[in-house]
């Protein structure tokens, strides 16, 4: 695979963290950000992290997305509206991963309550604000970001990855694959995300109440 992936808001834990198992892989990777600087620096500590020849570049998010064929959405869910229509025009030929979970914490709640979105989920909100043209898909709610951007921790972890279209779904299945650790599961169409989206109000309880930062999810009896 050659396409190259937009992690908007790869500044940030989650998205800084997948983009490194990302490029750890092999994989060309643009960090989006509001601010073109911000972004390069993020990009230029990934690839002292990896200590090799990464191909990873910094950008404004729009930049990032017109280059790219699959954008992953990790901001806020109080900046997920705005964001994605600052990059509206820019995600028209590619996939847009949206990995937005709509905790109580981002308006001063807990972060182990989830907010109730009109449409059903982040996600489905993602697929409104969208151009009606690119595929929308949710996944990487359950994984922890802290896992992720420690390269000694050994991955654990499903991806229920949520979505309409099978052939975009594909694609971003192959993706997860190439990160060791991490098990690629088809969780249905884009309504189901309101379940997986409120699983991580509970691996954060689970987090507090065992005093861990790297609980994750396994689904057993699939024949995968
Ligand atoms: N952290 C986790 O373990 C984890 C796991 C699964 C899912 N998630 C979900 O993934 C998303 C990102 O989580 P995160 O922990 O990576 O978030 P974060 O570190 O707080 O923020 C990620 C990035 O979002 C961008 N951003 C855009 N608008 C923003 C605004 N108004 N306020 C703050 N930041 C803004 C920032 O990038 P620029 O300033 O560079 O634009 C920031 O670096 C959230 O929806 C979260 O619920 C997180």
């Amino acid at each position: 695979m050659s396409e190259k992936i937009a992690v908007i808001g790869g500044t940030g834990d989650l998205g800084f963290g997948l983009a490194l198992r990302w490029a750890w892989a092999g994989k060309q990777i643009l960090i989006g950000s509001r601010d073109e600087k911000k972004a390069q620096e993020a990009a230029q500590r990934l690839k002292e992290k990896l200590e090799s020849g990464a191909s990873v570049a910094g950008l404004e998010n729009r930049e990032a997305c017109v280059e790219a064929s699959v954008v992953v959405l990790a901001v806020p869910f109080t900046a997920q509206a705005g964001i994605l229509k600052s990059i509206k025009d820019s995600v028209k030929h590619a996939i847009l991963v949206d990995a937005t979970v709509p905790l109580a914490a981002t308006v001063g709640g807990r972060a182990t309550r989830i907010l109730g979105v009109p449409q059903g989920s982040a996600a489905q909100q993602a697929r409104e604000l969208a151009p009606a043209s690119t595929p929308v898909l949710a996944a990487f709610h359950n994984v922890s970001a802290e896992a992720l951007q420690d390269l000694s921790v050994v991955l654990d972890c499903d991806i229920l990855v949520c979505g309409d279209d099978s052939q975009a779904k594909q694609t971003l299945l192959e993706l997860i694959k190439l990160i060791p650790g991490l098990r690629p599961i088809d969780a249905g169409p884009l309504e189901m995300a309101r379940v997986v989206e409120s699983m991580t109000a509970l691996l954060i309880s689970l987090n507090q109440r065992y005093r861990v930062h790297h609980s994750g999810i396994r689904i057993t009896g699939l024949p995968i």
